[in-house]
């Protein structure tokens, strides 16, 4: 059986998709050039020049890139290579994205919207603050312990990180915890006078930040 559209690029997002479409879409190098719909899955620097080798039969991933004549699906999540579940997740549309991409992502429970092409560097800013600096504060946050000698057993962090995830889902800003939502003045000088001068500025202008 003949792909029914191909990927180009086999990093996190072209292998995790791949694997969840199965045998109807080959994952190819970025240097194959196949007939047919061509997905785009390589690095935001390579979209423009390797959209021209497929003129109107190709789409791109990219959520801050906006290219006048390529239209875009940008999935709002995280990949890491592997299938997962997907259902609910936002799919940010822009352009003209043809109707045998738009089918394949709401089989995987990715859910289309329209995004305004020109709030694409606003929404992916929004996307990476949510997202890999999300990841910096947790990453920091151990790093913070560990350099104190503090292991965390099991887990670690994930599960605070999770309950927290899960509170601001259910409940948006009245699902934060912590001395800012609570006001504990005594607490925030203590804490803040307990991190190195880096973090104690992130630690006050992220707890006021919402204010
Ligand atoms: N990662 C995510 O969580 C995520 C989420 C949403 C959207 N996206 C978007 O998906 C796209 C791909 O991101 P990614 O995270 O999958 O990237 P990636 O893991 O860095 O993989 C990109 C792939 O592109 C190919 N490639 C590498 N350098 C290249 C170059 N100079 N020119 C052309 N192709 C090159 C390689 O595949 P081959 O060796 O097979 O050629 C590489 O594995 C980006 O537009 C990104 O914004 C990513």
């Amino acid at each position: 059986m003949s792909a029914v559209f191909s990927i180009l690029g086999r990093g996190r997002a072209g292998r995790a998709l791949a694997e969840a479409w199965g045998a109807r879409v080959a994952l190819l190098p970025h240097s194959a050039r196949p007939e047919g719909p061509v997905l785009l899955a390589v690095p935001d620097r390579a979209v423009t020049e390797l959209a021209t080798a497929f003129p109107g039969r190709c789409a791109h991933l990219s959520g801050s890139l906006h290219l006048a004549d390529v239209p875009c699906a940008h999935p709002l999540t995280s990949f890491d290579g592997k299938a997962a579940e997907w259902t609910g997740t936002p799919l940010a549309v822009t352009g003209d994205l043809p109707e045998v991409f738009r089918r394949a992502f709401e089989a995987l429970g990715f859910l289309p919207f329209v995004l305004p092409e020109d709030l694409k560097p606003l929404y992916h800013a929004a996307a990476v603050l949510a997202s890999g600096h999300a990841a910096t504060l947790w990453l920091g946050a151990d790093a913070l312990l560990r350099a104190h000698g503090v292991r965390l057993p099991g887990r670690g962090l994930a599960p605070l990180a999770e309950a927290t995830l899960r509170n601001v889902e259910r409940h948006g800003a009245a699902g934060r915890t912590g001395p800012f939502a609570r006001g504990d003045q005594a607490t925030i000088m203590r804490d803040a006078a307990a991190l190195p001068e880096s973090w104690r500025e992130v630690f006050q202008k992220l707890g006021t930040l919402l204010d």
